[in-house]
């Protein structure tokens, strides 16, 4: 009908010429194109969102969330000659880790603090803003930056979920507000990093917290209303209050103890992905609160639905299946990766399959019309599970992994064999392209743990306890990353390349090249068929989002959002420097030069005058470990991440110290009020503490 109806508008203008305005054909760039482009993506422009090659239309490319592109001016004949478009400085200071959508050559993006930005690709130009004014407070609650991972687009609006916990939908032509709903309890630690999805007519937001403790779930709101749909808790409450659903009944049985009293977890903050033939939203669950299943859980259990798979029927959002890929979690083993939907022949069968890579090291192969587990096999070093059952479908796991009784190094860490940085399918090559790394982490029996249940003490039942002994890996630590091409119907790596650091970009996979950026600032392209690296870009900054490609006009782009952050950017860098929040985008004979950014002044160690006692500055020591490392880093090293290393601080901050952590004064900023927490003089023995620092690294290296 729609295009019919333009055929019938054309015909018109050509009757009566003289009065013939371009009616459906409005300036680039100006409101009514937006409205024009954006109200036309409806579901059937999302469930054919490949048709369109052009556009990026939802945060994984499609429903499948495969992030292939099959646009090839961009090639590995032609990628040689990639440069600069244009570049936008945001003037911001935290991660981005967002995927840009694209519509005819607007592109929505959002940044920290979960602003959104429409941008006019042809002029690389801001065309509006929209600040959800986010409350500075919330900083504390976000484990790992305040970082945004995208927006959805639907018939006229842009969607965002904010750290805040709202669900936010934009009016896409102006960026007015059109609706806000707020999807969480404020009084606890919830935040929302995660890009809205929009299945049927309904958008789906999930959120974050886990680790702060508090109790998983989805939304689904009316994408034009903001009416509330269905909802889906992924753990079970207290009983006594009733469940919700069969399916909280069912995952009752598989908790002991009183586990609502730490929210359970099983946060949701990330992977969706949907099959609209069969009509099942898949979402991925995160891990338990607090980790240590033995503090959750005391009798041991499944604890469904942590790190699982869950299928939900998308009108009413019921369960259909679920599969755990670490049942009794207990090292923090989300399953909030991406998910990819894929027909792949697996013993000469075409099967539906989802793959999955999740922290646990494990990349999965399930049935994804009925949860049936197909293969398991680990993508990097593993030691908590010798295998997966293949009759089963659970890991085997080793002695050592639940950490009894004993300080055990575990591989993954916390950090997972691969986190939130989208992985990408090419289904001509056959290969996934996930952004691995090797890094492990010591878990132990904590000698004593206390829930706080002020909705932002981070709690993880897991610390070295050194009065008990260490259960060694050397293999387990590792402390890199890796870029794996891997096979997942031959469940094997075909090549990998190695990166530096552990935290790095996201990938987009196009049908001859592979991009990546890393922690060292470099966009770089591989040849998807062998990793061999084909072309580089110094962006200065380390990239821990993931680029997307699209055409306009006639020419192919390619954007990566950047800015450094994200849980481990907080206080580690890779580069000399740490340039503001910048939006760069690519094209064949791109000749724009890299903004001019200048270079920090160096960091000169504060000298400070104070006199403390030893017992005072171990005090100081052990406030600062539990109240400031998160944010600013292990405190005896140079930190450098994007927070302030507070020994470089300057002597002018050092005299409104007080007033910068006991009354809030940066609270704007992200940095926290610890007035209620913190006597003056335990926020002065943390002052002096630092003082010491600086004078230790100073005598280090006079
Ligand atoms: C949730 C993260 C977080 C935690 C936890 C945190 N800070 Fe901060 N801190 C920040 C941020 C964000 C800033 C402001 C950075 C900027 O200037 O943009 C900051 C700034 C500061 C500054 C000013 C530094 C400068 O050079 O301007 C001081 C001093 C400081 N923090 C001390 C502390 C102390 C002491 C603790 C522990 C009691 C602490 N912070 C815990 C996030 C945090």
């Amino acid at each position: 009908m729609k295009n019919l109806s333009k055929v019938f508008l054309y015909a018109g203008c050509i009757s009566i010429l003289a009065h013939c305005t371009p009616a459906t054909k409005p300036e680039p760039g100006s409101p009514e194109h937006r409205a024009q482009i954006t109200e036309a993506v409806d579901d059937d422009g999302l469930a054919n969102a490949d048709a369109n090659q052009g556009d990026w239309l939802t945060n994984g490319k499609n429903y499948r969330e495969d992030r292939f592109s099959a646009l090839n001016q961009i090639s590995k004949t032609t990628v040689d000659n990639l440069g600069l478009a244009w570049s936008i400085n945001l003037g911001t200071t935290r991660g981005i880790e967002a995927t840009p959508l694209v519509v005819d050559g607007i592109m929505y993006v959002s940044g920290p603090w979960s602003v959104v930005y429409a941008i006019d690709v042809r002029k690389g130009e801001i065309l509006w803003i929209f600040d959800p004014e986010v409350p500075g407070g919330y900083a504390e609650k976000a484990c790992c930056d305040v970082v945004n991972r995208g927006v959805a687009l639907y018939k006229g609006h842009v969607y965002v979920g904010s750290l805040d916990g709202r669900l936010i939908a934009i009016n896409a032509a102006t960026g007015e507000l059109a609706w806000e709903v707020l999807t969480v309890d404020q009084e606890k630690a919830y935040t929302i990093t995660g890009a809205p999805r929009v299945v049927k007519g309904k958008v789906i937001i999930g959120n974050g917290g886990a680790d702060y403790g508090v109790r998983g779930y989805v939304t689904a709101y009316d994408a034009l209303t903001g009416e509330l749909a269905w909802r889906f808790y992924t753990v079970p409450g207290n009983p006594a209050d009733g469940f919700e659903s069969t399916a909280m009944e069912e995952a009752a049985k598989t908790w002991t103890g009183e586990w609502w009293k730490f929210g359970g977890g099983g946060t949701a903050w990330d992977a969706m992905a949907y099959d609209p033939e069969l009509n099942l939203v898949y979402i991925g669950v995160g891990n338990g609160s607090p980790w240590n299943r033995d503090i959750r859980s005391p009798e041991g259990g499944d604890n469904l639905y942590l790190s699982s798979i869950v299928a939900l029927d998308a009108d009413h959002g019921g369960l259909k299946w679920h599969y755990q890929t670490t049942p009794g979690e207990t090292w923090d083993y989300t399953a909030t990766q991406q998910i990819i939907l894929a027909d792949l022949e697996v013993d000469g069968v075409v099967r539906k399959v989802l793959m999955q890579a999740p922290k646990n090291g494990f990349f999965y192969v399930i049935d994804r019309t009925n949860g049936e587990f197909i293969s398991g096999e680990p993508y990097v070093y593993v030691n908590w599970a010798i295998g997966i059952d293949q009759a089963t479908g659970r890991p085997i796991e080793s002695e050592f992994s639940r950490y009894p009784e004993m300080n055990a190094a575990i591989a993954p860490g916390p950090a997972g064999g691969h986190g939130w940085q989208a992985m990408a399918y090419n289904p001509e090559t056959g290969l996934v392209y996930i952004p691995a790394r090797e890094l492990g982490f010591i878990y132990g029996q904590p000698a004593d743990f206390s829930f706080v249940d002020d909705g932002r003490t981070w709690h993880t039942g897991t610390q070295v306890n050194p009065s008990l002994k260490v259960h060694k890996d050397s293999l387990a630590i590792g402390g890199y990353g890796k870029l794996i091409a891997w096979d997942p119907v031959n469940r094997q790596e075909v090549w990998s390349v190695k990166h530096a650091s552990p935290w790095n970009a996201g990938v987009l996979a196009t049908r001859e090249l592979v991009f990546q950026g890393n922690a060292a600032g470099d966009l770089v392209a591989y040849d998807a068929q062998n990793g061999k690296k084909l072309w580089s870009y110094a962006l200065e900054t380390g990239i821990i989002a993931p680029p997307v490609t699209y055409e306009v006009d006639g020419i192919q782009y390619l954007t990566v959002a950047v800015g450094w952050g994200g849980v481990l950017g907080l206080w580690m860098k890779f580069t000399e420097s740490i340039h503001p929040g910048t939006i760069y985008t690519f094209k064949l004979g791109g000749e724009a030069a890299m903004p001019d950014y200048p270079d920090p002044p160096s960091p000169e160690l504060v000298a400070l005058d104070f006199e403390a006692s030893p017992d005072q500055l171990q005090h100081g020591a052990d406030l600062y470990l539990r109240y400031c490392s998160a944010c600013h880093g292990g405190g005896d090293k140079p930190s450098g991440g994007i927070m302030p290393d507070l020994p470089y601080s300057s002597g002018e901050t050092f005299e409104i110290f007080h007033k910068i952590v006991g009354e809030g004064l940066y609270l704007q900023k992200g940095m926290p009020n610890f007035g209620d927490r913190l006597a003056e003089q335990d926020i002065t023995d943390i002052k002096n503490y630092i003082g010491s620092i600086a004078r230790k690294l100073r005598d280090a290296d006079p």
